[in-house]
């Protein structure tokens, strides 16, 4: 198996990725397919934390470290959804501020928190699908286009207000059946590669692909939104999971639909007790 992370043929290591792992994975009874969450036989996390840091370490080096130093542009992003918080908006004369406080105040620590069970919306509710909730039903004013520039903006500041606080999302009483609804949709091989999410980010994480290190998924949700040189712009956890999507040949879903926001809510999960730490910048 190792042998497959030898790369010389670039384009088509994601195929041979995929044909490798299938072949590998056909006599070992792996699941199939959604099935009850409580069916799920997980992955062990391939390596710690610290072992993915250090292999981290040993392929990119300190660059995009030192790329942030030097001024994430996600930071101007930022700025601008300081300003849109504090912008009258609507046909009731408000803004974000009007309510939350001139800085936000009210709501430090909050994100934390998110995503978590709204019984309002019998469901899990986002930062990004409360941001729209409350200009409807608060300020009178349109929703906005999710991944747009003033809704990316905006989740990037509600959630700079939790910077350096622990995530603690819970995934008890009602939360539990969208945890385990996101944890199937983890688990579930997709696309015409047939591949989950949990093959590349927890069975095979520390492992290269093409040129990139796969990533455990401990720490997937604690630093969007976030800039990536891919995109060459700041964008949402929500891009990302459509970007896998697509990886593996999948269709991408509509962002804060419900599967992505009971995927958000399993991820995040995973990250509880590490600090919020947004803007992140990602390659
Ligand atoms: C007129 C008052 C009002 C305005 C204006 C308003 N909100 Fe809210 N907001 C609320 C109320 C009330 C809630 C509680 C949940 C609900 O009713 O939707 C809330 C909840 C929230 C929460 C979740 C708080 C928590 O403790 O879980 C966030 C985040 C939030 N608002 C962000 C915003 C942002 C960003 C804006 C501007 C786009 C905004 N709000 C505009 C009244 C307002
Ligand atoms: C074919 C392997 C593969 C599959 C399957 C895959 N990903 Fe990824 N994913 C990657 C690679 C490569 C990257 C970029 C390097 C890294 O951070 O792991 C990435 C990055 C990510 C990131 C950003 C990590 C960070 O540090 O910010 C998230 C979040 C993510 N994937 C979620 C998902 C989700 C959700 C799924 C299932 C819908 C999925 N991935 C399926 C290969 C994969």
């Amino acid at each position: 198996m190792r042998r497959f992370f030898h790369f010389f043929f670039k384009d088509y290591l994601i195929l041979t990725f995929a044909i490798g792992l299938l072949v590998a994975g056909a006599g070992r009874s792996a699941f199939a397919g959604a099935g009850p969450a409580s069916g799920i036989k997980e992955y062990k996390q391939n390596i710690s934390t610290a072992e993915y840091e250090k292999r981290y370490n040993a392929v990119y080096g300190k660059f995009t470290e030192q790329m942030a130093e030097q001024g994430n542009p996600a930071g101007f992003v930022l700025d601008d959804g300081r300003d849109l918080f504090k912008k009258v908006e609507g046909s009731a004369g408000k803004s974000c501020a009007s309510c939350h406080g001139e800085n936000g105040e009210k709501l430090e620590g909050v994100a934390a928190a998110y995503p978590k069970y709204d019984p309002a919306i019998k469901g899990i509710n986002t930062v990004a699908l409360q941001i729209n909730r409350c200009r409807k039903d608060h300020m009178g004013a349109p929703e906005l286009k999710y991944e747009s520039y003033n809704q990316v903006a905006l989740e990037l500041y509600v959630k700079s207000l939790s910077n350096g606080v622990p995530i603690n999302v819970s995934i008890d009483g009602p939360a539990r059946p969208f945890y385990e609804a996101g944890e199937a949709y983890y688990y579930k091989r997709q696309g015409q590669l047939n591949m989950s999410c949990a093959i590349c980010h927890v069975k095979y994480a520390g492992h290269m692909i093409r040129a990139n290190l796969l990533s455990n998924n401990r720490h997937h949700a604690d630093h969007w939104p976030g800039y990536r040189l891919k995109w060459g712009k700041t964008g949402s956890l929500q891009k990302r999971f459509r970007g896998c999507n697509k990886k593996v040949r999948a269709k991408p879903l509509p962002f804060q639909c419900e599967t992505y926001r009971d995927l958000e809510l399993y991820l995040t999960y995973q990250a509880n007790g590490l600090p919020v730490e947004v803007p992140g910048f990602r390659m």
